[in-house]
């Protein structure tokens, strides 16, 4: 982590401010902080592989006394849950060894149910699709993402990675200057701003974000169903995608939230699961009305999910003019929820088409062209076919609907089993980004 994230970060416990306990353990490059302890009036919390972990449960207790007793490597397998009876610990170490090594691969050591296949598809799946419609509209008001950005309940990083593109240009140079001295100083991890944040409850999670998704964001170990670890007012956004039904303690978290946002802040919440709706994996739900009421000092504002989705697709529109009651979502599965009192928000947005701005930024993204990891690959000749190829039936039965955009097959004139570059794409190039066939992954996601 940042030595900057200590600005923000407040023990949930007691409200107060962190510091650095001087141990063994500290690992310290310039500004960042690879392993350490911090201590509140109440407690203390590990650091571990840059990712300071807000929690006070077993698991938390066992790396602290880990890192206390000097093991940065016991302390992090803990919390990556990983043992060495089933030979995981072993090839994790052989993974974080290479250089080749992936995001895939990675999952399949941290992950073995159907989360994994969640997550390395997730860059193209409808809900994703929508959910960076949204930020990217909110985006072209620029203020909303000035300042700090917070990704809660945020997984590994995926829309994380979105946001931190999104922020002001001009900022993120900035930041990238100051990266680009501390790596020259040997700094290993790529996490290093806290502009834009992003919590989760598993440390696994946070820790692929870190080495691939997001690197460029500050990770940041935590419980949703308790007070959140930062000071008030300290995000201009707050993003919590597919996850609130998950939380418990709703109605905390709800204040939580906009506390976090401060007065002018936006709280946004894509793919809302409804409880008169059906849903896969859904999780505690509420009614509308429900989700309505929790966020109501903050003017929450209803969005239908089918029609934002038919609007992206369809026009590459994203229109927050267009909100509705509870009524009038009736049993529909999902909504989007946007609570501002900034009233200029609410408008129409057009989007950019899906290719701008990332060829000349693609070393400010960290990215590289990539085929659709849901596309086989079979070269004939010059030419490469690709066949959309789902994972399981049940990734076809929640998400099929990306075969709105994702051709079942497609021929492109080049060869895609190497590197990718927009030249050897030529004038396919636009509508294979703009459709997804070809994405602008994370290095050495896939
Ligand atoms: C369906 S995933 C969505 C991930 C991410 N927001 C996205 O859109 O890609 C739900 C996430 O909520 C997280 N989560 C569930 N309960 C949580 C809690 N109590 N505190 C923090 N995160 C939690 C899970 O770990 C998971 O990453
Ligand atoms: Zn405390």
């Amino acid at each position: 982590m940042h030595a900057s994230l200590l600005d923000i970060l407040r023990c949930p416990f007691c409200g107060t401010t962190l510091s650095l306990v001087e141990n063994d353990a500290l690992t310290r490059e310039g500004t960042r902080i690879d392993a350490g302890v911090l201590g509140c009036e109440c407690c203390a919390f590990p650091i571990v592989a840059g990712i300071p972990v807000m929690m006070a449960d077993e698991t938390t207790q066992r790396a602290l006394h880990a890192l206390e007793a000097g093991s940065t490597e016991q302390a992090l397998f803990g919390l990556l849950g990983l043992s060495d009876e089933d030979g995981r610990q072993e090839r994790f170490r052989a993974l974080i060894g290479q250089e080749t090594s992936t995001y895939r691969n990675a999952l399949e050591i941290l992950c073995s149910d159907a989360e994994s296949t969640y997550f390395l598809y997730r860059f193209t799946d409808p809900t994703f699709v929508t959910a960076e419609a949204i930020l990217t509209a909110i985006c072209q008001q620029r203020w909303p993402v000035q300042g700090r950005t917070l990704d809660l309940c945020g997984g590994s990083g995926h829309l994380t990675r979105v946001l931190t593109h999104l922020r002001d240009p001009e900022e993120v140079e900035e930041v990238e200057e100051v990266e680009e001295v501390e790596e020259v100083e040997g700094a290993e991890h790529g996490t290093s701003n806290s502009g834009t944040v992003l919590a989760d409850l598993y440390f696994w999670k946070l820790w692929l974000a870190g080495r691939f998704t997001s690197p460029n964001s500050a990770p940041v170990c935590c419980d949703a169903n308790h007070p959140l670890p930062f000071a008030r007012g300290t995000f201009s956004t707050v993003v919590l995608a597919d996850a609130f039904p998950y939380v418990w303690h709703k109605r905390l978290l709800a204040e939580e939230m906009m506390r976090l946002a401060g007065a002018d802040g936006v709280v946004v919440m894509p793919h809302l699961h409804s409880a008169l709706g059906d849903n896969f994996s859904a999780g505690d739900t509420l009614t509308p009305t429900a989700y309505q009421e929790l966020f109501a000092p903050h003017h929450p504002r209803l969005f239908s999910d089918e029609r934002m989705f038919e609007n992206v697709i369809e026009h590459r529109v994203v229109d927050l003019s267009l909100d509705v009651s509870p009524e009038q979502l009736g049993t529909e599965a999902a909504l989007t929820l946007v609570a501002s009192t900034r009233t200029d928000l609410f408008r129409r947005f057009e989007l950019p088409s899906g290719h701008e701005g990332t060829d000349e930024s693609s070393e400010v993204r960290q990215g590289t062209l990539t085929v659709n990891p849901l596309y086989q690959v079979e070269l004939l000749g010059e030419s490469s076919i690709l066949t959309l190829t789902f994972p399981t039936p049940e990734y076809e039965a929640e998400f099929g609907q990306c075969r709105r955009y994702l051709p079942d097959r497609i021929t492109v004139e080049a060869d895609l089993t190497g590197p990718i570059s927009r030249e050897k794409l030529g004038p396919d190039y636009e509508e294979l980004r703009d459709r997804r066939v070809i994405i602008d992954a994370p290095l050495g996601y896939c």
